[in-house]
């Protein structure tokens, strides 16, 4: 198979970006006719919270496993008329599809998004948007030039309750906040070692593994568990770590941080794991740190907080936990102030700026899912390389550490390479 090369995107992309630009694809739905690409546990989520807005009919579901096809059409409404696909090529060349989501593993994101956006497409792309740092900024590049909505899988910006709470901080409520702290605290069962095998009958294995280099099949790289394998996943920081790092990115205000420092390892796994099981990343802004911290080896609520991020403010705290907000100004005691994330009025959100092309009105726009992924990315390879580093991004290299910078991009299989 073979991506579309940069001059065959940038001609395809102008089709696209003519139909964008009249609206809602130019399309004559009145629904958003929407596909799941990747049925996993977090497509059948997508298929039931795009199935659930009354301008959204899901039409098409796409996975490389047929036994996850078959259980995503299982929560759909009419699942008898929703068309099912292997490749999510079918998809891409459907005029009739308005808006994609993608469920994917990581590795998949970018190129399918990229695609998508090529082919005239509104997208939902789930965390992290991108699984190299190069490959964020092409997306980002690609978003602005087609006008497509890109809204990133981040949902706790789609929690009215945590936007309230960030609008609390940006008001000054807690006084001058000069750190927050990211955690990411849960127990994630070791997987084991598990051998080289051949793929499930009727799987298309090839397809899964796309532009990741090519390997036999083991089930401890296939679904879910690929999370744990640089090839495909980002670690358990760009998996759910990332939640907490854009709702404090968010509420600190900030972007690209002067320098990055980390640690991390495998002080609890000994199996497959290539990611780490513990992680400690600082992110130093000119007047603020953001802190990550990560223990997958428990889930007593240190802190009080499984996963959350602690604002610390002058004049109190606030706290962005998985179950609310919470403030405790200092001396008092602490009072709820909203409630959590919400993937419903993500999508919703997403669905209404797809009809209007409104790009400006996306709770979580692809430029902001880029830089919290970035971050993540970045702590990762800060991690990996064991160094304090300081990134550019315009020229995507690393200051002080030409060392890292092999880590900002990676090789392609043959047949899968990027189209820019
Ligand atoms: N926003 C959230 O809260 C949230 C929660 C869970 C997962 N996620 C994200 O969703 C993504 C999927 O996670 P998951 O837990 O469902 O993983 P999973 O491995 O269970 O599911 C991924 C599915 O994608 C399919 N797939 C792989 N390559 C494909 C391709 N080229 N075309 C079509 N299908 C393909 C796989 O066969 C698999 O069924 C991840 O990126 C993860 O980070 C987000």
């Amino acid at each position: 198979m073979t991506l579309p090369t940069r001059r065959s995107f940038l001609a395809g992309s102008a089709a696209g970006w003519l139909l964008l630009s009249q609206g809602p694809h130019a399309s004559p739905n009145e629904r958003a006719r929407h596909a799941v690409i990747g049925c996993g546990g977090q497509g059948r989520a997508h298929g039931h919270a795009f199935a659930n807005q009354p301008r959204c009919a899901v039409v098409a579901v796409c996975d490389v496993d047929p036994a996850r096809r078959a259980e995503a059409l299982k929560d759909l409404p009419s699942p008898e008329s929703v068309a099912q696909h292997e490749d999510y090529r079918r998809i891409i060349e459907d005029p009739s599809i308005d808006t994609v989501s993608i469920a994917t593993p990581d590795h998949w994101h970018t190129p399918i998004a990229l695609a998508a956006l090529q082919a005239g497409k509104h997208v939902y792309v789930e965390k992290p948007c991108c699984h190299t740092l190069r490959e964020g900024a092409l997306l980002v590049e690609a978003a602005r030039q087609s006008k497509g909505c890109v809204q990133h899988g981040t949902q706790s910006r789609g929690g009215q309750g945590i936007r309230d709470a960030i609008q609390f901080l940006r008001e000054g409520r807690l006084g001058r906040v000069r750190m927050a702290k990211a955690i990411n605290h849960q127990y994630r069962a070791p997987i084991g070692r598990a051998p080289d095998e051949s793929p499930p009958p009727g799987v298309n294995y090839d397809l899964w593994l796309g532009p990741a280099p090519q390997r036999p099949f083991s089930r401890n790289r296939w679904h879910y568990n690929w999370h744990w394998h640089w090839d495909y996943g980002t670690g358990d920081l760009g998996n759910d770590g990332i939640h907490q790092v854009d709702v404090a990115r968010w509420g600190l205000g900030v972007e690209w941080p002067r320098v990055v420092t980390a640690s991390g390892g495998q002080l609890f796994y000994n199996d497959d794991h290539e990611t780490p099981d513990t992680q400690v990343v600082t992110f130093e802004y000119s007047d603020c740190f953001l802190m990550y911290e990560m223990r997958l080896w428990t889930n007593y609520p240190l802190e009080g907080h499984d996963n959350g991020v602690i604002f610390y403010g002058d004049k109190g705290i606030l706290e962005i936990g998985r179950h609310g907000c919470e403030v405790t100004w200092i001396g008092q005691e602490k009072k709820k102030i909203g409630g959590g994330a919400d993937l419903g009025e993500h999508v919703r959100n997403f669905l209404e700026c797809a009809r209007t092309g409104d790009t400006e009105r996306l709770y979580a726009p692809i430029h902001e899912g880029y830089l919290s992924a970035a971050l993540c990315h970045l702590g990762n390879i800060a991690t990996r390389v064991a160094a304090r580093l300081e990134y550019d991004p315009l020229t995507q290299t690393f200051k002080n550490h030409p060392g890292a910078d092999r880590l900002v991009s990676k090789a392609y299989r043959q047949g899968y390479e990027l189209p820019l």
